[in-house]
């Protein structure tokens, strides 16, 4: 650094801790030294997470949160606005592409088990994010006013009125009417782009603080910071994040921005995963779509929604369908607690634990596939088997997880 810049650093240090922190969080916050490819999905996130920070920031200049002009003010960005199509696409294809990084992020925490002591926090926070993620993609649906938005949200809310003595009062509390309508599309216009935004980005603030108390899990699932060099007193498997895996995840950003860029050119719509036909039609209060199916991101739970077809003790199956479908997502904040292994990582698990697993990853394709199709009663029985097989994972995950034969950790972490 020049005199001049070192004095101007002196200058804000005496202000504000900006050294400290730099070095605290970056240059000498040491990381475990063998991360591998799924370690990618987490900064990937935070590009997400700014990607629509800023896209959102453009479209609502010129989205009318009008249940008579909502439709047409996005079909004018799509034509009119200048590189509007190129900024709604990336805000549509980054919607789920959030979830494909956020769910391969969460499928790494389960393989080398990042939720496990001292992280369950860590993951607490995290799925107080995926919460505030799913809310986000659920009002920004509604948003274009197109079928399926408007049909998409007329289930949701419906679930709601399931919920015995309030359900109807609170339906209608939650729509500011008696039916899905211009007052429902203002506030969940005001959620999508203040409450929701806002949340999601002191919760990221709070995950990564708390990811740096307790340092990174790595694949091997060792606690590098219980091997210390006496002399240093730096972890011996570590290595500062900055430079050495800023790099690493410049690195991932390039390739995701190959495959975000690939699918925003060439296939923005996705074969309707991404943006559905149906969606590409005005919203019609009078006609409801022949099918109404979720975005893919929601189908595993949307097919377990649809599972429960009998009443039983006396709670009707509808309700059932929406208890069961809240468990599916909610389940996952008890991991922590439902994992009795020794050991973290699945490299040291046993097999029960790699079949649980793989088992667990087919249940949720599944899952997502039939929940995207139209039920049929073999669809039905399907969704019935494969939602048993999903909640075994967790519920029998105490069993196996201990009578599992585990091999030993390493001291020191490996390749
Ligand atoms: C907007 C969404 C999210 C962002 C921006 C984000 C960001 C990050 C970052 C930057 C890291 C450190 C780098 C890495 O380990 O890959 C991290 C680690 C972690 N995240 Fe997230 N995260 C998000 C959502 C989630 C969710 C939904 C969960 C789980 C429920 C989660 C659980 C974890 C765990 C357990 C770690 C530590 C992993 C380890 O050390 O092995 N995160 N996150």
């Amino acid at each position: 650094m020049s005199k001049q810049q070192n004095s101007m650093m002196e200058w804000i240090d005496k202000r504000f801790p900006l050294t400290i922190t730099w070095k605290a969080h970056l240059s000498e916050y040491y990381a475990p030294k063998n991360f591998n490819f799924w370690y990618y999905f987490g900064s990937l996130a935070l590009l997400v997470l700014v990607n629509q920070l800023l896209t959102g920031i453009f479209l609502t200049m010129n989205y009318k949160p009008d249940a008579g002009m909502a439709f047409a003010s996005v079909e004018y960005i799509m034509r009119d606005v200048d590189f509007g199509w190129l900024i709604r696409y990336m805000h549509s294809t980054g919607a789920s592409m959030f979830f494909v990084v956020v769910y391969l992020h969460m499928f790494r925490g389960m393989m080398y088990g990042s939720y496990r002591k001292p992280r369950e926090l860590l993951w607490l926070i995290g799925m107080a994010i995926f919460f505030v993620l799913m809310s986000m993609a659920f009002t920004g649906y509604i948003l274009p006013w197109g079928q399926m938005s408007y049909w998409g949200a007329q289930v949701i809310v419906s679930m709601f009125g399931a919920i015995p003595v309030i359900g109807d009062t609170l339906s209608n509390w939650i729509l500011g009417d008696f039916m899905l309508s211009d007052a429902a599309l203002n506030r969940f216009f005001a959620y999508h782009v203040v409450t929701l935004p806002v949340l999601i980005v002191v919760l990221v603030f709070v995950h990564i603080i708390a990811l740096h108390e307790t340092g990174s899990n790595n694949p091997d699932g060792i606690e590098i910071k219980a091997n210390k060099d006496p002399h240093t007193g730096l972890p011996v498997d570590g290595i500062p994040f900055h430079p050495y895996y800023t790099v690493k995840d410049i690195f991932g950003v390039v390739g995701f921005l190959i495959v975000f860029c690939g699918i925003i050119f060439f296939a923005p719509e996705m074969g309707g995963y991404f943006l559905e036909d149906n969606n590409f039609i005005p919203a019609n209060p009078l006609h409801t779509p022949d099918h109404i199916a979720p975005v893919w991101y929601f189908t595993p739970y949307y097919s377990m929604l649809r599972a429960v077809t009998v009443n039983f003790l006396g709670v009707d199956a509808k309700l059932w369908g929406v208890i069961l479908m809240a468990a599916s997502v909610v389940i996952f904040c008890f991991l922590p607690w439902l994992d009795r292994s020794p050991v973290k990582s699945i490299r040291y698990k046993g097999p029960y634990f790699k079949f649980a697993l793989t088992l667990f990853v087919i249940s949720f394709f599944v899952l997502g596939w039939l929940g995207t199709k139209s039920p049929t009663p073999l669809y039905t029985l399907l969704a019935q088997i494969f939602t048993v097989i999903y909640f075994a994972f967790f519920l029998l995950m105490p069993w196996y997880s201990k009578i599992d034969k585990t091999k030993p950790e390493p001291k020191n972490v490996t390749k």
